[in-house]
């Protein structure tokens, strides 16, 4: 997923590097600690009771949603809650076979794996995983013509956790592969207020409900969003605020951080503007649409457009993105009787 750059905004659901270890303090360590995804957490106590009984790893999982909204954290959270260590690694960085045979040496009976970007595994180290998945069985292939053989090596028998921003970009026999798949959406506004507030409570600052109230319904539905807003907040709340989050330093802190009203950055009303003004409301492909506002396709597609899409800004058709009615009401222009219809 695009790593948020220098000058980004502080709406992009990326982690940025630095933030990586505030992050870490304020992640969930226990599933109830973990916060909304109910049904999805409900299973997976179910699931982690039953192969605790049963003395065996739990089944493979494979975690998709969009940055930001806890799949690193339930990875962590699975180890903790079968009492084994978690080894890591990302599809990128497996570049060989060989660097899978390395890390799953290092694994002990039972240990999760947790492999970030999954869907970005190439293809040679995709394939050596099926039978590591299947049988915990991994296969090097030694030498070459005539002398070649293929050794067998026995893997201790562990739970692969795998994670995506899209499950659309995980090849079928993989996928298949999974035992427990699960979605993350995004979180609503009195589960992020309760994020929030549990934040806020770790980071020792006092803030009204009003307050938190403010920044869950201006984070994009997204947990990591909520804690970066918050912090920024909690600086302004300290700079000239009083101390506190309220409800007013929150609505300061929000409009000198350009997050509007809704939670939408100046991209994201940029974007909005394009396909209005440019594309005549749409329908408008993905890759025009980038390329008119001047970003990279994947951040459009991983990080804009997703959000816009659930919060009924933007639609999605066949023949590409239309402006909905609330998109032109937002950005104060009148809606032309057809993005009314979509309605
Ligand atoms: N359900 C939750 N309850 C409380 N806090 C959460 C929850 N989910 C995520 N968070 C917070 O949001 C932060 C980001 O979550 P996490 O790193 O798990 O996202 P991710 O899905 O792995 O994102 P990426 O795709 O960028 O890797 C966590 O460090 C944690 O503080
Ligand atoms: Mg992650």
């Amino acid at each position: 997923m695009p790593k948020p750059r220098e000058g980004d905004s502080v709406l992009n659901p990326g982690a940025a590097p630095a933030e990586e270890t505030a992050d870490r303090a304020l992640r969930p360590k226990t599933l109830d600690e973990f916060i909304g995804q109910d049904s999805l957490k409900a299973n997976l106590k179910v699931f982690i009771e039953a192969a605790k009984q049963r003395g065996e790893p739990l089944d493979h999982c494979l975690f998709y949603a969009p940055p930001g909204l806890g799949k690193t954290t339930l990875a962590n959270i699975l180890a903790r809650e079968m009492g084994v260590n978690l080894r890591t690694a990302s599809g990128p960085i497996l570049e060989r076979a060989g660097d899978l045979a390395a890390l799953l040496t290092d694994i002990s009976e039972g240990d999760v794996f947790f492999i970030d970007e999954i869907h970005r595994l190439n293809a040679v180290v995709e394939e050596a995983l099926y039978p590591v998945m299947e049988d915990y069985t991994f296969f090097i292939s030694t030498g070459k013509g005539p002398a070649a053989s293929t050794l067998k090596l026995a893997v201790p028998r562990f739970t692969l956790v795998g994670a995506t921003t899209r499950s659309g970009l995980l090849t079928g026999p993989l996928r298949d592969r999974f035992g427990i798949v699960a979605q993350l959406g995004f979180y609503g506004p009195e589960e992020l207020r309760r994020i929030v507030l549990r934040s806020s409570g770790l980071l020792g600052v006092p803030t009204d409900p009003a307050g938190a109230d403010e920044i869950a319904r201006r984070c994009r539905g997204t947990p990591r969003i909520a804690n970066r807003l918050l912090r920024r907040v909690r600086d302004f709340a300290q700079v000239g605020g009083g101390g506190r989050i309220t409800l007013e330093v929150a609505n300061h802190a929000l409009a000198k951080l350009e997050v509007d009203g809704e939670g939408l950055d100046p991209m994201d009303r940029r974007l909005l503007r394009a396909v209005v003004e440019k594309f005549d409301g749409g329908p408008v492909g993905v890759e025009n649409l980038a390329i008119a506002v001047s970003e990279e396709l994947d951040t459009v597609t991983d990080v804009v457009e997703p959000f816009l899409i659930q919060a009924g800004f933007l639609a999605r058709t066949p023949r590409g993105r239309i402006a909905t009615a609330k998109a032109y009401e937002h950005l104060g222009l009148k809606a032309p009787r057809r993005a009314l219809d979509l309605l």
